[in-house]
């Protein structure tokens, strides 16, 4: 039975679309929805582009609203019946409400090695306290932040001299090899940690 996975972009959706390219063929899912809390962002181009349904529910209408926002975020979700969600790139801290309602169905994919650097300004904190290696998690999603069960890792090394920005493009290309390997094997019901 193909799972049904809705993605929750917040702007270019690069994760998106690597996730929505590698859902072919025999894979186990298929994408159902690309859904965001920008109707600007790019990816909800891209995602059509590519024949996917989408969806915006900005999250500026709710003023600061979480419950509200949330549950027409639901409804949409709920049209398109997913069995997974992956966000990917998605900015909006989600309550503990919503995702307990997803429990062991919604993945995120987070550019640090996690337990390491949860929350916002990952690579500039990796680059501050000299690490030597960095990378990427993707985990089940909890009511804590970046904290739930990892599915996955990708390590990459930090060179003499790296900007923030340096070390974030050298992460996003293994968050494009990461996520899709991820998904296929979560989606086969595998929990199996994806080690890169
Ligand atoms: C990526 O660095 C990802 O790790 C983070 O959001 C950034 C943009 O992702 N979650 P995308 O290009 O929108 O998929």
């Amino acid at each position: 039975m193909t799972k049904r996975v809705a993605i929750l972009i917040s702007g270019g959706g690069s994760n998106m679309i690597r996730l929505v390219e590698s859902m072919a063929g025999d894979h186990p899912a298929s994408c159902v929805l690309v859904v965001s809390n920008d109707p600007a962002a790019a990816g909800l181009l891209r995602a059509a582009e590519m024949g996917i349904p989408t969806a915006a529910v900005d999250h500026r209408a709710f003023k600061g609203d979480r419950p509200a926002f949330e549950a027409a975020l639901q409804a949409e979700l709920d049209k398109a019946a997913p069995d997974i969600l992956c966000l990917a790139g998605f900015m909006r801290v989600l309550t503990a409400g919503f995702v307990q309602h997803w429990d062991g169905r919604m993945l995120n994919i987070h550019p640090s090695l996690l337990p390491k650097y949860k929350g916002l300004h990952t690579h500039a904190r990796a680059l501050e306290a000299g690490d030597t290696e960095a990378g990427c998690t993707v985990h089940l999603v909890t009511a804590a932040l970046d904290d739930g069960p990892i599915l996955g890792q990708a390590r990459v090394p930090v060179l003499p001299g790296d900007t923030e920005a340096d070390l974030a493009a050298r992460v996003l290309v293994q968050e494009h090899r990461l996520y899709p390997l991820v998904l296929e094997r979560f989606a086969r019901g595998d929990l199996t940690p994806v080690m890169l």
